[in-house]
């Protein structure tokens, strides 16, 4: 059974089962969907292998960014809860957070629940400038979170890029992260992430790319395929833009033939239908909005026609 079918079956399995699957790097432990808070959509989501390792993880993730940047009463704990609840329980995996994020990081690893932490696959950033500072920014995300190994550490918007990658990659040597990565948030950032990608060894590569912002297509997309390289998306909705652009316009036809009944998953088909893209990371608060972006990464994606016609009806 290979990792894909182990993590749709899992949702009928005990919660008590644990299944140990090697990665090829560090071996996880993956608990079932099903155990990690409530009921659990039958549907497997669909899963994208990371390059330089082959394992499996569901091509819809979390980010962070202000949706957990919040303080300690229940008014704002709760609602944040309730959100990685629905995300176990739909089987998804990937988190992004940043120590850039005040208190994002502190609020993760304070709500994640044992049985979250054993499927949580969770992604964090360095963002610093000096091997000491950094070494200390990425020893407090380990405690803040309350992960070791943590899973992906990225250097955030390549500052301070050679120094921090010269320790990612010796704490990757020794076992204190899994992955390592580098990250961008603009068009105009493409073109650093495409040395990059070319001149270093790197696990993913973080990048921006929408319906309505595709530069990512021209070249750096192709690029980390050809390098093996995984590729999380942010910004996918355009930090929210992308709804006030189209308020008001009704679906096109085809989002019924791609059983999608929202414009957020008919942008989170298109993006997840790029065969280079491994996981895309849509932040919100809201679990009907996660319910609704995680639907997206289940049932079937666009082909090269309908991708134009969701890209066009964006306008
Ligand atoms: N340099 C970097 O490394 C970098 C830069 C930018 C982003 N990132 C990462 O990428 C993540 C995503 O990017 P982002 O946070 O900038 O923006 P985004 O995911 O494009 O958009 C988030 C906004 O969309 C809304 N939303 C989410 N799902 C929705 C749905 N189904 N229907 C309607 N509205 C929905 C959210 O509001 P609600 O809360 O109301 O749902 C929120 O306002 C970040 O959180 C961060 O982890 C990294």
């Amino acid at each position: 059974m290979n990792r894909r079918d182990l993590l749709g079956s899992a949702v009928a399995l005990s919660a008590a089962t644990m299944s140990r699957v090697s990665t090829g790097r560090t071996a996880r432990k993956i608990a079932p969907a099903a155990s990690a808070g409530g009921a659990a959509s039958s549907a497997a989501p669909i899963s994208r292998r990371i390059p330089s390792s082959g394992e499996e993880i569901p091509v819809i993730g979390l980010g962070t960014s202000r949706t957990f940047e919040v303080g300690v009463t229940a008014a704002e704990r709760e609602p944040r809860r309730a959100v990685l609840e629905a995300f176990f329980a739909g089987g998804a995996r990937l988190i992004d957070t940043s120590p850039m994020y005040s208190t994002a990081e502190r609020v993760l690893g304070e709500l994640l629940t044992p049985e979250m932490h054993a499927r949580a696959f969770l992604a964090t950033k360095v963002w610093t400038r000096g091997a000491r500072a950094g070494i200390e920014q990425m020893t407090h995300s380990e405690q803040l979170l309350r992960a070791k190994p943590l899973d992906l550490i990225q250097v955030h918007n390549l500052l301070d890029l050679d120094t921090q990658l010269a320790t990612l990659r010796e704490w990757q040597a020794a076992g204190r992260v899994r992955y390592v990565g580098v990250t961008h948030y603009t068009v105009g950032g493409q073109a650093d992430l495409e040395r990059v990608v070319s001149r270093e060894r790197i696990d993913f590569v973080q990048l921006n790319y929408s319906p309505v912002t595709r530069a990512a297509e021209r070249r750096l997309l192709p690029l980390a395929a050809e390098r093996g390289v995984a590729v999380l998306v942010n910004r996918p909705f355009e930090d929210g833009g992308v709804f006030v652009r189209i308020r008001g316009k009704p679906l096109p036809a085809l989002a019924a033939d791609l059983g999608a009944a929202s414009w957020g998953q008919l942008i989170l088909k298109f993006i997840a239908a790029h065969p280079a893209v491994t996981c895309i990371i849509p932040a919100t608060a809201s679990v009907e909005h996660l319910e609704d972006n995680l639907a997206a990464g289940r049932g079937r994606l666009p082909d090269a026609r309908e991708r134009e016609a969701i890209a066009a009806a964006l306008g």
